[in-house]
């Protein structure tokens, strides 16, 4: 098929990328002239594995181009995906603004039928609004072709994104006409071939359907979080229970970690924006709210707790923080929890030596300031910025934090103290290695280990 993705983002570039992997022409359109210059060099402006590999390979067969021109795009497109931004806005609500220029756009520049549909995460009757957008755009031209709008959710996950997309675990079509819906099909039936898993049904019902998962997920995250306070004065282990009730397969074994709260693109801008929606129609989302409001306080929980171990003074203290991106397998930062530990450790007068293996440059230019008065230092090393270190503290769980050389770490730290925001580690072995430990809503070293046994 002859597709046009608008928005080289996260998802519009794993999107494009896997079309034309699947012999589908596409144009993928992106407003940042800067953006479309490298990419039709081939530089990926992101990190996702095995995305590079793929657009370059696709860039040489032909089947992807990129293009800050959206006539180009849509010249001989039968389906146009929207995949730009919807951030928060101030009250909450997802911003429309972008998705709406671009049903503007669309409206002045189609000149002939096609499908657009929705891939960004849109409040619900948003499909409804880019319809008329266009619609109106067309009779003011003097044209009128059906311009049929469906929506199209995206369940992709960034770290691991372009696997996700090309073995999806199910596809939601929301669409207000079988042909439409048809058309769809056949183009993710290569994506399907092992498991039918395509889930047709209303559009509001896939508009909503996304925002329900991103907050029931969310939800999951919070509620252990609470769970490992309450652990926390019962001289419970969290991760005991994480296994105890994991076993069962009606709460299953995923998104039940307790840790130092979820950030990202996604989470807390859709929760934000299902409480917006919620209040919108005069309804009280309690069970959202309390979800972003443990998330909030969880992303303050490890400064807290430095701040306890250091007598409620930071000024000077060295700090060794590993992993800036808001999950390991990404080099996104955007809300994640370690932006709100930097900030607090900077205000408090500490000085940081942080590392992430791909994350570094976004919070570079975050910290510019920071950075050049010395009191923030980067590096793609973890033992670089554990010298010196009062104490060190696991933000992001990539793979390469998990099974370090602790003795090394202990000799070039100036006190062996490891705040665990992930609970990766096993709080006997650092214990046993020297180090002072503390997890969330772990009791102390061993402790409750060996009253068990
Ligand atoms: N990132 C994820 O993991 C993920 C997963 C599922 C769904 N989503 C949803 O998908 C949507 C896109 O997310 P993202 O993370 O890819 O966003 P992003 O911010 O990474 O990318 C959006 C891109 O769209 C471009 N853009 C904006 N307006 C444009 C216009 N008028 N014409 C052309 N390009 C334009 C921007 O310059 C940017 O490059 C959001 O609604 C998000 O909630 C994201």
């Amino acid at each position: 098929m002859r597709i046009c993705v608008i928005g080289a983002g996260y998802v519009g570039l794993v999107s494009a990328s896997c079309f034309a992997e699947m012999g589908n022409r596409v144009v993928c359109v992106e407003r940042s002239p800067c953006r479309v210059a490298g990419l039709s060099r081939g530089e990926v402006p992101i990190y996702e594995p095995g995305l590079e590999v793929m657009l370059k390979a696709h860039l040489a067969s032909g089947l992807l181009r990129f293009s800050t021109q959206l006539e180009e795009g849509i010249a001989q497109a039968e389906v146009v995906f929207i995949a730009v931004g919807t951030p928060a806005g101030e009250d909450g609500a997802a911003d429309l603004a972008h998705v709406l220029a671009v049903a503007d756009e669309l409206g002045a520049k189609l000149n002939r039928p096609c499908v657009v549909v929705n891939k960004s995460t849109v409040p619900v009757g948003t499909a409804e609004r880019v319809g008329q957008r266009i619609s109106a755009g067309l009779s003011a031209r003097g044209l009128s072709f059906p311009v049929r709008v469906a929506s199209n959710p995206e369940f992709l996950k960034e770290g691991s994104a372009v696997e996700d997309f090309m073995r999806p675990d199910r596809v939601l079509l929301g669409c207000a006409e079988a042909e439409t819906d048809d058309l769809l099909r056949r183009l993710y039936a290569p994506f399907l071939r092992n498991h039918q898993r395509v889930l047709s049904m209303g559009i509001r019902a896939a508009e909503f359907s996304k925002y329900a998962a991103n907050a029931f997920l969310a939800t999951k995250i919070s509620f252990m979080n609470e769970m490992a306070g309450l652990c926390a004065r019962l001289d419970v282990d969290i991760e005991d229970v994480r296994h105890g009730i994991g076993s069962d397969k009606r709460i299953g074994t995923h998104f039940i970690y307790a840790g130092c709260g979820y950030g990202g693109s996604c989470f807390p801008k859709d929760v934000r924006a299902l409480i917006r929606s919620a209040e919108l129609e005069g309804f009280e989302a309690d069970i959202l709210r309390a979800v972003e409001s443990r998330n909030a306080l969880q992303k303050t929980w490890l400064f807290q707790a430095l701040r306890e171990h250091f007598g409620g003074h930071l000024q000077g203290r060295v700090i060794a923080l590993w992993g800036l991106a808001f999950k390991p397998g990404t080099d996104d930062i955007r809300e994640a929890p370690s932006l709100v530990l930097l900030d607090a450790l900077l205000a408090a007068g500490a000085r940081v030596q942080a590392c992430d293996p791909v994350a570094c440059a976004g919070v570079a230019k975050r910290y510019a300031e920071a950075l050049a008065s010395g009191h923030l230092q980067l590096d793609e090393s973890p033992y670089s910025v554990v010298e010196g270190a009062d104490a060190l503290v696991l933000v992001t769980e990539w793979k390469q934090f998990r099974q370090p050389d602790f003795q090394r770490i202990r000799a070039s730290m100036r006190m062996p103290v490891l705040f665990d925001g992930r609970n990766i580690y096993e709080p006997r072995e650092l214990a046993a290695l020297g180090f002072l430990y503390r997890g969330i809503g772990r009791p102390p070293a061993g402790h409750c280990k060996a009253s068990a046994a």
